[in-house]
């Protein structure tokens, strides 16, 4: 995302720097030597740096609790590099970055952390624009927040700058959501804050918005006249991995559809911003979420939870999700979520948008299909005789990313046959380079001011007010009973029939 530049105004420059690289950074990172800074943090912070994306002057610092000197946290970020990013030894880059990586250990709530961190910070000639990275859990934010606020460390002096970049989940609930936000907005300015939410980081979930809003043959068609109905899939072939902890108290519907699906609803079914800024953007975005139906109101039909049973994944047998380690054999908590949702809007009224999410599914793919309807007229019919599809537009957005439109064509030959056929566009193929990793966009992004792919306070909250009614009535419910579907199955029958009610079928994948 470019950011405005006092430079940008100049014509001599003009062709000459496309990428715009963001001014003289200290990233501290809180949770330095946990699992996010290891798989994603530090290969994307590599990636950046390979591409020459990151400031010519640029510092880490590393907190976390275990004790660990400076070296060995280079050696760390080398060993993470081995195992996420390919590096099997230190090449240039990764050698030339590790110089920059220091740690500072203590206890995320001493305050005297906090002065360490300031001294850290001055010895290694930090400049002062400083992004604090939260990627701690999140009964740490408030604490490490009101700490930095403490130790004058949310307050820039001149031209520097200070963000700060919260991991999810944001809050539980509704009312945990506005709690975070006003424990923030006591420290921090809103502009400060960058709600991370990694699929807005992805390549195709952006590539919506070009594809939408840059042609001019798609948005007039992109209503409840040319529409039938959406539907959003982000199905998983994993399980709930080593994460029973946070997820038993989670569920489907808080780990994807509160943030992530609910971001690319919203960017789906958008009105175009006036301009490509980060609060227009964001606030048509809100717009979609303010206007989605209650999901509990009128029944309990729109919503489907379910939890995987013992089965086949790719070829291997696994365990049930109560028989995972650090699971309540009891558990209720979903692994599968479907939902139906109507918007309120002149543009969506009576078209249902489905969603589905889960984990344990017969493979990793993430789309959304938009499917028109059917013309209105088959007169093929006595050459052709079968109905004919109606056309579909497929945004997948993993893996091998690209947009697909399905079509009817003539079949070669003497006779009127039809078929329907796929248009392909495919990002590998069409640009032949790599698609960058959400969390390099995203940390770009932060360094650079750019709030554009980040969740604002008002939108968090929304689409927690969205589901947490679902929670509230599934906990009045008090089941000791959840529907189940066999790990490798699609689903739970419970969502077939939702669709089967609606004369609808969820897509084959
Ligand atoms: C995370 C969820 O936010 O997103 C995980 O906590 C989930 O449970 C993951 O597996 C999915 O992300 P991606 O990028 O693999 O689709």
């Amino acid at each position: 995302m470019p950011a405005p530049r006092s430079s940008d105004s100049n014509p001599l420059l003009d062709g000459l720097r496309i990428e715009p690289t963001p001014r003289p950074t200290a990233l501290v990172i809180f949770g330095a030597s946990g699992d996010l800074t290891r798989r994603k943090l530090l290969p994307a912070l590599y990636q950046l740096s390979r591409g020459q994306r990151l400031p010519a002057r640029f510092r880490v610092v590393g907190v976390a609790r275990s004790e660990m000197s400076d070296e060995e946290f280079q050696r760390h970020f080398h060993d993470s590099l081995k195992e996420f990013a390919g590096v099997a030894t230190p090449d240039d880059v990764s050698s030339a970055l590790a110089k920059s990586l220091s740690y500072v250990p203590g206890e995320l709530d001493d305050p005297a952390l906090y002065r360490r961190l300031v001294a850290r910070l001055a010895e290694v000639g930090a400049p002062d624009g400083i992004l604090f990275y939260l990627a701690v859990p999140p009964g740490a934010y408030a604490t490490i927040v009101e700490r930095l606020g403490a130790a004058g460390l949310t307050k820039a002096q001149g031209d520097g700058w200070r963000r700060v970049i919260v991991e999810k989940p944001f809050g539980t609930d509704l009312a945990s959501a506005q709690a975070l936000n006003r424990l923030l907005h006591e420290h921090l300015d809103e502009s400060q804050i960058f709600r991370i939410d990694h699929y807005l980081g992805k390549e195709t979930v952006q590539n919506l918005l070009v594809f939408r809003f840059a042609n001019g043959m798609f948005e007039p068609v992109w209503n409840r006249r040319y529409i039938d109905h959406v539907q959003i899939t982000a199905a998983e072939t994993v399980g709930v991995e080593r994460r029973a902890g946070y997820y038993e108290g989670a569920g489907a519907l808080r780990d994807m559809v509160q943030n992530h699906l609910t971001q690319v609803l919203s960017l789906v079914a958008m009105e175009p911003p006036i301009t490509f800024s980060a609060e227009q953007v964001r606030d048509r975005k809100l717009d979609v979420v303010m206007s989605i139906q209650p999901l509990v109101e009128n029944g309990d039909g729109n919503v489907v939870r379910a939890q995987y049973a013992a089965g086949w994944v790719n070829g291997a047998e696994v365990p049930g999700y109560r028989q995972e380690d650090g699971v309540n054999p009891n558990s209720t908590t979903e692994t599968y979520v479907a939902l139906r949702m109507y918007l309120d809007s002149w543009r969506w009224a009576g078209v249902p948008f489905y969603i589905r999410t889960g984990k344990r599914l017969p493979k990793r793919t993430t789309e959304i299909a938009i499917q028109f309807r059917r013309p209105p007229l088959h007169i093929f019919k006595r050459a052709s005789p079968t109905a004919i599809t109606s056309n579909l537009l497929v945004v997948n957005v993993q893996p091998d990313e690209g947009i697909s439109v399905r079509f009817e064509a003539k079949l070669p030959g003497s006779r009127m046959q039809l078929a329907p056929v796929m248009m392909n566009f495919r990002y590998g193929s069409a640009f032949g380079r790599a698609v960058p990793e959400a969390y390099e966009t995203l940390l770009l992004d932060a360094m650079l001011g750019d709030p554009t792919l980040f969740a604002r306070h008002d939108f968090v909250e929304a689409s927690w007010g969205l589901i947490t009614p679902v929670h509230e009535a599934w906990a009045a419910a008090d089941a000791e009973t959840i529907p189940g579907y066999e790990a490798g199955d699609w689903g739970p029958d419970e969502a077939n029939a939702m669709m089967a009610a609606d004369h609808r079928r969820w897509r084959t994948l």
